[in-house]
């Protein structure tokens, strides 16, 4: 191998170690989750998936600020809405805007870089009861347990912690109070983490409105306590 080109491939070795050291660093003490990879180095080799994501995630500087959701937040919300569901999963501004307006005390936003990049709704409720995709929230009298309508993390903010963040911040409102949800797309996981299990409805109409939901859709509780 001529010198030059041996000088050449040393010096990119050394930079490929050292992206490696960054890499491996960076993702200590952290387990790869559903579909992700240890890491762009892990085998060598890196997919047009790992590279898009190690492009396309904005780094998290500093903490998430938890607050609560005002409806100057609503364009915001709407737009992590739109990257986390499909069209037909979508809930319309009114909609939310009517809710916020019911429980705006259950209603959280988490900001990175003062931009919003995840939100949880919810309002108390009964045990056993459904609230309809894109339906408006029907707060009872006498509430049994908290009810979370939804969680959204923005793809790109997604598996850092904000999901989890949301969620403490959420059951600290009501300590001690059972939690319930429909549980939809790949979330499953997330929420048996959490402590949340599958619960058949008997209610006919409940079971109907949670049909409602588009693709596999379980109701949750995370028992009191
Ligand atoms: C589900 C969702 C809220 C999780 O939020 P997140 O901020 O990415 O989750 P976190 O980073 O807090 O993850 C907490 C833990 O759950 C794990 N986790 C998160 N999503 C997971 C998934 N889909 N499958 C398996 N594990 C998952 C993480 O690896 C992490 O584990 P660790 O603490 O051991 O590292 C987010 O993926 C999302 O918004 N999805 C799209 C919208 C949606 O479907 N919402 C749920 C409606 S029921």
């Amino acid at each position: 191998m001529p010198a030059e080109t041996a000088r050449l491939d040393r010096a990119a070795a050394a930079k490929l170690r050292m992206v490696c050291g960054f890499a491996r660093r960076a993702n200590r003490g952290r387990r790869p989750g559903p579909g992700k990879t240890g890491g762009a180095c892990d085998n060598g080799r890196r997919t047009p998936r790992t590279a898009l994501r190690m492009t396309a995630r904005p780094r998290l500087s500093g903490p998430p600020v938890i607050r609560a959701m005002t409806p100057a937040d609503l364009p915001a919300v709407l737009a992590v809405q739109r990257a986390c569901y499909p069209p037909e999963m979508n809930e319309a501004a009114a909609v939310l805007r009517e809710r916020l307006a019911q429980a705006p005390d259950f209603a959280w936003i988490a900001a990175v870089d003062r931009e919003i990049r995840a939100y949880l709704v919810g309002y108390p409720s009964r045990l056993g009861k459904v609230t309809p995709l894109g339906g408006g929230f029907e707060p009872p009298a006498t509430p049994d347990c908290l009810y979370l309508h939804d969680l959204a993390v923005a793809p790109a903010a997604g598996g850092r912690g904000l999901g989890s963040h949301l969620l403490r911040h959420a059951l600290a409102v009501r300590p001690g109070w059972p939690v319930a949800l429909v549980c939809v797309q790949q979330a499953l996981p997330f929420w048996q983490r959490a402590g949340f299990v599958e619960r058949r409805l008997a209610d006919p109409v409940q079971a109907a409105r949670l049909a409602g939901y588009p693709g596999p859709a379980r109701y949750m509780v995370r028992p009191a306590g």
